[in-house]
């Protein structure tokens, strides 16, 4: 056995009486298990006053001196002990107030799609002709010169066929001139082609002209059509139909009044204008349909009469929500749009 000094009692006396203040102060598990270990682990006073305990020849001062260090390892380790104890029930304590959960805080609302306002514009306006009887048609958005103007008397010359108002499709060398069509009106025609009479129906659509985009004007558009061809059907039925559209839309008390315009697919033709918002605005083009469509699509001009009407979409909402910048509504910013609904 290697030469060992005896073991100083009074050292580790003076360790015992400190050691409650040092565990005391311990404000973790964790740190109280490193002094665990200055205090009784190997490399210890204690550990090593143990091992030199050989040292002594006297077996009743071995005996004496081995108890006084028993004891003192004995009342540190239950200091330690008992803290070991109060700290880790406060840091489970603090575990389930961190996971704690409160029932009654108000939940995380997930953020829900709606339609944007153009969407829902044309679906309400779409409702009120259905209310009425009308059917619900879509047409081709590239669509042939044919349906586009000569069906509606649009004659060769006029200047809404320019290629600085149309656009025009490159298809090669088709027979056809093809293009984007410049308005729901198209769709009188085929719809007359495929349906006999009475027609009653409305055309909710996108329409395409060579238009910049600023306040009032874009390339892309929407429009509703709508046509009415009966066993005599007059303008007072024109009349008495836009009114009621007016007021389902706009308002019950809501004034119309027509002005004389012209179309070549409607004679007469006429302008609807309202009164919203402390001013008369034009709404929408009207007028009884040309005897010359009815011709072109078999009719038979002296059997029916008809009227039409076409109205931009994007117009009838900002009219509504008194938005005077048409791009606005091309803005996918939603603190805008979500004012719209
Ligand atoms: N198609 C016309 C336009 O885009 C609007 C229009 C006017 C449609 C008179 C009609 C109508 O059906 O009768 O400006």
């Amino acid at each position: 056995m290697s030469e060992q000094p005896p073991p100083d009692l009074e050292e580790l006396r003076q360790l015992a009486a400190g050691a409650p203040e040092r565990i005391a102060a311990t404000s973790s598990t964790d740190e109280l298990s490193d002094l665990e270990t200055q205090l009784v682990g190997r490399a210890s006073l204690v550990a090593a006053a143990r091992r030199s305990l050989g040292s002594i020849e006297d077996p009743k001062e071995r005996g004496a001196t081995g108890k006084a260090i028993n004891d003192v390892a004995v009342s540190i380790q239950a200091a330690l002990d008992e803290r070991k104890s109060a700290l880790a029930s406060a840091e489970r304590d603090a575990a389930l107030a961190n996971d704690a959960v409160d029932v009654t805080l108000p939940g995380k609302a997930p953020l829900r799609g709606t339609h944007h306002v153009i969407q829902s514009t044309m679906d309400e306006i779409v409702d009120i002709f259905v209310a009425l009887g009308y059917d619900v048609a879509s047409g081709p958005e590239a669509e042939t010169a044919f349906y586009n103007f000569d069906a509606l008397n649009i004659p060769e010359t006029h200047p809404s066929r320019l290629e600085s108002d149309t656009l025009y499709l490159d298809y090669g060398d088709e027979a056809e001139e093809v293009l984007l069509r410049t308005h729901t009106s198209p769709m009188q025609a085929r719809y007359m082609e495929e349906h006999q009479p009475p027609a009653y129906v409305v055309v909710p659509g996108r329409v395409f002209r060579a238009d910049a985009v600023d306040a009032t004007h874009a390339p892309v558009f929407h429009q509703i059509e709508g046509l009415a061809v009966d066993d005599g059907i007059t303008l007072g039925d024109l009349k008495g139909t836009l009114a009621h559209f007016a007021k389902e839309f706009f308002g019950p008390g809501t004034e119309v009044k027509f002005i004389p315009h012209y179309f070549p697919f409607t004679e007469p033709s006429a302008e609807m204008h309202a009164y919203t918002n402390g001013r008369w605005i034009e709404l929408l083009g009207c007028g009884m349909v040309n005897p010359a469509v009815f011709e072109h699509v078999g009719y038979d001009p002296d059997a029916v009469t008809g009227f039409a009407f076409g109205m931009g979409v994007e117009r009838m909402a900002m009219v509504r929500h008194g938005i005077t910048d048409l791009r606005t509504l091309l803005d996918s910013d939603r603190r805008v749009l979500e004012q719209y609904k």
